[in-house]
């Protein structure tokens, strides 16, 4: 380690203990495959995929070649009112890998910035149909939407709004977290009755004021919460019956996580408009992409006005930059050619045995799974929530595993690429810290 703790202070870290950090600096080098090099040159198995991002594995040269390449031939355009082939080549993949009826794609750059664009666009596609006052988002609580404005509102992780006071109109129907539920494995058996709130929440502010209602097929920042078998299907029911958007963010499962492309393919729900990022570069370069339907771009396209005219007012400097789609191209490449999704199949059922041997070690209160993720809930300190979890994640550090912790959770989500040996080390790892509490 070369930092000093002073030059340590400029950056203001994200999503971090910045004091706790800058005092234990957890400083990464290098990464192949599925392990990260830090920099005191200890191997770190990657039991999050980065942040829930590079499936294909660190290090995949394809993706640096296909980047490299980019850079020296086109390595900016500009976005708005010119273009370049790769944005629609992208574009022309993604719509093949997502279920029937979702066609068109729009670029971003993050998730945030993809959730907040979805939005925006459920609410000018209202307006296109001469309904303005549908313009409210129905969330779910323990939602997590990224940290735009629009996101945080949809969003249901109390933590990530208090600080900045109300941003959206939303509203929240309840998380499936219950009790009767706890060690269930993949899609809990009972819940599919709490998507029913949605009508009570019609009730109350009626269909006409009302946009989208946005989820995740399975909340992953939550702890993984999978969906109760029948609750989705029941979510589009009802968004059909009252004409309400249903938005599907599938920022954590697009892209394999589930065993399958998308949570839609997987849970068998296609959404109305679909919120890809994380694993369309396999992490490496920020990109992000909003699907939807023709219903919504034709009705963009017919209020458009003369054709030199912007339909939608929207995009970002860097929305569909060339070396982003040259990273996704490749990275989407990479998923079929090396039949990613079939490892994810296959390995799951191993990672669903394996966690799930954690049921009684110390503090854990809840395991739940499904492809290759997994959330364990863990009993906290009395007064002090957030801390155990957070000491999980550093004694399992200690023994050469990064693994992520928020809210009471830990939460597994290892590289498609991984085999049953590193599943078993990961899991050893993590019930020998659970045994280090007093
Ligand atoms: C479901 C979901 N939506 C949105 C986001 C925000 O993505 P980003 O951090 O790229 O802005 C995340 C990030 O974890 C996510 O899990």
């Amino acid at each position: 380690m070369t930092l000093s703790r002073k030059q340590l202070e400029a950056h203001w870290m994200p999503f971090t203990g910045n004091r706790q950090f800058k005092d234990n600096p957890r400083l990464m080098a290098s990464a192949k495959g599925a392990y990260y090099t830090d920099v005191q040159g200890r191997q770190i198995f990657d039991g999050l995929s980065g942040l829930w991002t590079c499936g294909a594995g660190h290090g995949r040269e394809e993706i640096a070649a296909a980047v490299s390449a980019q850079i020296s031939t086109l390595d900016y355009s500009p976005g708005f009112q010119y273009g370049h082939e790769l944005s629609f080549e992208l574009a022309n993949k993604v719509v093949e890998l997502m279920p029937s009826g979702l066609d068109h794609v729009f670029f971003t750059d993050s998730g945030s910035e993809t959730v907040d664009t979805a939005l925006k666009m459920a609410r000018g596609y209202w307006r296109g149909k001469g309904l303005p006052g549908k313009s409210k988002f129905i969330g779910r609580m323990k939602g997590y939407h990224g940290v735009n404005y629009g996101g945080v509102g949809v969003g249901g992780i109390g933590f990530n709004r208090k600080l900045f006071g109300q941003s959206v109109d939303a509203d929240h129907i309840s998380d499936t977290l219950l009790e009767e539920n706890k060690f269930s494995r993949g899609m809990p058996p009972v819940g599919a009755h709490l998507a029913d709130e949605l009508e009570q929440i019609v009730l109350l502010h009626d269909a006409s004021n009302i946009a989208a209602v946005i989820v995740e097929p399975m909340a992953g920042t939550a702890g993984v919460l999978p969906p109760p078998v029948g609750y989705l299907n029941r979510l589009r029911e009802i968004c059909d019956k009252h004409n309400l958007l249903l938005i599907f963010d599938e920022v954590i499962t697009g892209f394999g996580r589930m065993g399958s492309l998308t949570g839609a393919e997987e849970f068998g729900v296609t959404p109305d408009i679909m919120i890809l990022a994380k694993q369309i570069t396999n992490g490496t370069i920020p990109l992000g992409a909003v699907v939807m339907g023709a219903e919504i771009y034709d009705t963009y396209m017919e209020n458009g006005g003369p054709d030199y005219m912007v339909e939608f007012p929207h995009g970002y400097t860097y929305s569909a930059h060339p070396v982003a789609c040259a990273a996704g191209i490749a990275a989407l490449d990479i998923l079929q050619n090396d039949q990613l999704i079939a490892n994810v199949r296959k390995m799951a059922p191993v990672f669903e045995d394996a966690v799930h041997s954690l049921k009684g070690s110390p503090f854990v209160e809840d395991i739940r799974n499904y492809g290759l993720a997994a959330g364990i809930s863990l009993e906290p300190y009395p007064g002090e929530p957030l801390r155990r979890p957070f000491e999980l994640g550093l004694k399992c550090l200690q023994k050469g595993f990064y693994v992520r912790w928020g809210g009471d959770n830990i939460q597994l989500a290892p590289p498609f690429i991984v085999n049953e040996q590193q599943i078993s080390d990961l899991i050893k790892a993590v019930g020998e810290s659970l045994h280090e509490f007093d």
